[in-house]
């Protein structure tokens, strides 16, 4: 299901000053040009890993962390440690292994990728294409040093971590001003008071059948069991926002899982699945 776009252009400008090489990113964001290129990636990235089970360890829900952040850390501190350690004559830098420490994170960036919105995907097809040329010239780089021209190598390690770089930069800005990866239900807790509020009557909830209420500006969806037991939650999908009160409940052993109607994650009191792999938005009465 797409997502609406975000009036971005209104609201960055209104956020802060931005300079030269950063407003580039702004003209990335909104490229419609590059869609075609992400239609069809996204189809083959939902061709390659579809089972939910796979999804939702690629996504971090088994720990209750978002995976590829993790994973880069990886690849980072392999292709860091081998460029500070070029110089040390006798060191044999890059490697098959230092190439493939990129793998864990580029299987769960591209898990991740798939379920964002077009804007922070046209940044995230940037930031892949080029973490893909660093992880080339660190191929090179490899070449080079196994047909004995170090000097070389050692040149094309340094303008590979240089790339990589870049691709981190987009990384940044796709995590702080794209709000990729980030729980989109965390300031829930800080914008109500602290302890009890008065939600609602309790004899105005129905039974098995989520609706809709209000703490000042804050939705929540309340959801009755048969029991008469009442859960309250977030109406901010954890993920990217998506509004849980238009999702459908599901019963996972004794408990009411609620699935966003946007990408499918499933929050509950009991573990949940889908790319929201942030904290459960849950509250209570
Ligand atoms: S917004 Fe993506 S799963 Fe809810």
């Amino acid at each position: 299901m797409e997502v609406p776009r975000r009036q971005c252009e209104v609201g960055q400008g209104a956020m802060m000053h931005t300079s030269l090489p950063f407003r580039a990113l702004n003209g990335l964001e909104n490229a419609d040009s590059l869609d075609t290129v992400i239609a069809c990636l996204k189809k083959a990235v939902n061709r390659m890993i579809h089972a939910r089970a796979a999804k939702d360890l690629l996504h971090g829900v088994p720990p209750g962390h978002p995976l590829h952040p993790l994973a880069v850390q990886l690849s980072i501190g392999a292709w860091t440690s081998a460029v500070i350690l070029d110089p040390v004559p006798g060191t044999q830098t890059a490697s098959e292994v230092l190439i493939a420490s990129a793998l864990p994170a580029v299987v769960s960036g591209w898990t991740a990728w798939a379920e964002l919105h077009p804007q922070q995907q046209r940044v995230g097809v940037a930031h892949a294409a080029a973490n893909a040329a660093g992880t080339l010239l660190f191929g090179v780089s490899w070449a080079l040093r196994s047909k004995g021209h170090r000097g070389p190598g050692v040149v094309a390690s340094a303008a590979a971590l240089d790339t990589i770089a870049v691709g981190g930069t987009l990384c940044g800005h796709l995590a702080c001003r794209l709000a990729s990866g980030t729980n989109h239900a965390e300031e829930v807790p800080h914008l109500v008071a602290p302890g009890w509020q008065r939600l609602c009557e309790l004899g105005g909830i129905p039974v098995k059948k989520i609706e809709k209420r209000s703490l000042g500006d804050v939705p929540f969806l309340v959801w009755r069991a048969a029991d008469g037991s009442i859960n309250v939650l977030s109406n901010k999908c954890s993920h990217l926002a998506g509004p849980m009160s238009e999702g459908k409940v599901y019963h996972s052993s004794s408990n009411p899982c609620v699935e966003c109607p946007w990408h499918y994650s499933r929050f509950s009191m009991a573990p949940r699945s889908g790319p929201g792999s942030g904290h459960d938005p849950a509250g209570c009465v």
